[in-house]
C-alpha cells in the first residue's frame, strides 16, 4: 500500500513538473521567431560595423560618423545578447545561426550604398558612384530603413505570440527603444537634407558625433 502511494505521488509530481516546465518554456513558434530575431540583430550589428569602418576609411574620413555607426553596432550586438539571455531565462535554448550580412541590403529603399559597403550584388547598383557630399545622408537613410525593418520584425513577433510575458518583454525592452531610435535617426536625415549638395552639414554633424558619446549623440537611444 505504502509502495503504491509513493508511486502515485511520484507520478503526480512528475506530471506536474512536465506540465509546468512545458507551459513555462517558449512555444516552438516563439522560439523560431526569436532565433530569427537574434539573427537579424546580429546582421544589423555587422551592417553598422561595416558602415563604421567605411566612414573611418581614408577615402571617406568622417571619423565622427565612423564612431557613431560603431557604437550602433555594439548596441545591436547587445540586443542579440539580451534576447539570448531572455530565452535562457524561459528555459529555451537560443541558437546562433549563419548570418548572411548582405541580405540586410534588401530592407533598404536605396540599396546601392549598402551594396558598395557590404558588398552585395544588387541589380541596378553595378558601376554606381556615390557623391561624397551625399554619403552621410544616404547612410543615415539606410539606418532609418534598417531600424524600421527591425521594428516591423519585433512587432510581428508580438502580434503572433500568445505569451503575455514575452509580449511585455519585447514591448518594453525593444519596441520602445526602436521608436526612439527611428525618431532620432529621422531627425538626422532631415538635418542632413537641409545641407544637400554641400559638405557643411555632414562636417558639422561629424564634429558633433566626434566630440559626443553615443548617449548625447542620439539623445535617447
Ligand atoms: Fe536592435
Amino acid at each position: 500500500m505504502a509502495k503504491r502511494r509513493a508511486f502515485l505521488l511520484v507520478s503526480i509530481l512528475t506530471a506536474f513538473f512536465v506540465v509546468s516546465t512545458s507551459s513555462y518554456s517558449l512555444t516552438s513558434t516563439d522560439r523560431e521567431n526569436l532565433n530569427e530575431q537574434i539573427t537579424m540583430e546580429n546582421q544589423a550589428s555587422l551592417f553598422y560595423q561595416a558602415y563604421g569602418h567605411f566612414f573611418e576609411s581614408s577615402k571617406i574620413a568622417l571619423r565622427g560618423f565612423g564612431k557613431f555607426f560603431m557604437e550602433m553596432s555594439l548596441e545591436e550586438k547587445e540586443h542579440a545578447d539580451k534576447l539570448m539571455t531572455y530565452m535562457n531565462k524561459r528555459l529555451t535554448t537560443p541558437e546562433v545561426r549563419n548570418i548572411q550580412v548582405d541580405a540586410i541590403c534588401k530592407h533598404l529603399s536605396y540599396k546601392c550604398l549598402c551594396a558598395i559597403v557590404m558588398p552585395a550584388t544588387i541589380s541596378g547598383c553595378s558601376g554606381v558612384k556615390i557623391h561624397a557630399e551625399d554619403v552621410s545622408l544616404l547612410a543615415m537613410e539606410d539606418a532609418v530603413g534598417l531600424e524600421k525593418a527591425v521594428y516591423n520584425s519585433l512587432r510581428n513577433i508580438v502580434d503572433i505570440s500568445m505569451d503575455p510575458q514575452l509580449q511585455h518583454f519585447l514591448e518594453h525592452e525593444y519596441l520602445d527603444e526602436q521608436v526612439e531610435s527611428i525618431k532620432q535617426l529621422s531627425d538626422y536625415v532631415t538635418q542632413l537634407s537641409r545641407f544637400n549638395q554641400s559638405y557643411v552639414g555632414q562636417y558639422m554633424m561629424d564634429n558633433r558625433f566626434l566630440s559626443g558619446s553615443n548617449s548625447n549623440m542620439q539623445d535617447k537611444h
